[in-house]
């Protein structure tokens, strides 16, 4: 039988130990060649595209709201739903890309789509 192959770049990947993830802090991380932002809310930890759709600036570096699960660019205030990647305001129109976590033992997992 022959082993199952992910196309480069797709796949789960390991992305940091979960201690590393602070409730309602940002991390960014570099998964199979993609900047993400990682980010823990009170139900569970989050993973987004970390280039903000409106420019490129990183979501990493804005503030999360671990309760309503979103978190704030800090270039122009646009807020991303961590849960379907959906900005609430303006200036961003379009969505980032949402990730499958997956917590494993001690260590953090994304799911990159092939
Ligand atoms: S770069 Fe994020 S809102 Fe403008």
């Amino acid at each position: 039988m022959s082993e199952q192959v992910s196309p480069p770049g797709t796949g789960r990947f390991r992305a940091c130990a979960a201690a590393e993830l602070e409730l309602g802090r940002a991390k960014l991380v570099r998964v199979a060649g993609r900047d993400l932002c990682l980010a823990r809310c009170e139900d569970g930890i989050h993973a987004v595209d970390d280039l903000c759709s409106h420019e490129d600036y990183s979501l990493a570096e804005g503030e999360v709201d671990p309760t309503t699960c979103e978190v704030e660019c800090w270039a122009h205030g646009s807020v991303f739903s961590l849960h379907d990647g959906e900005p609430q305001n303006l200036p961003a129109t379009r969505p980032v890309g949402v990730y499958a976590v997956e917590v494993d033992g001690d260590d953090v997992y994304v799911v990159v789509p092939g």
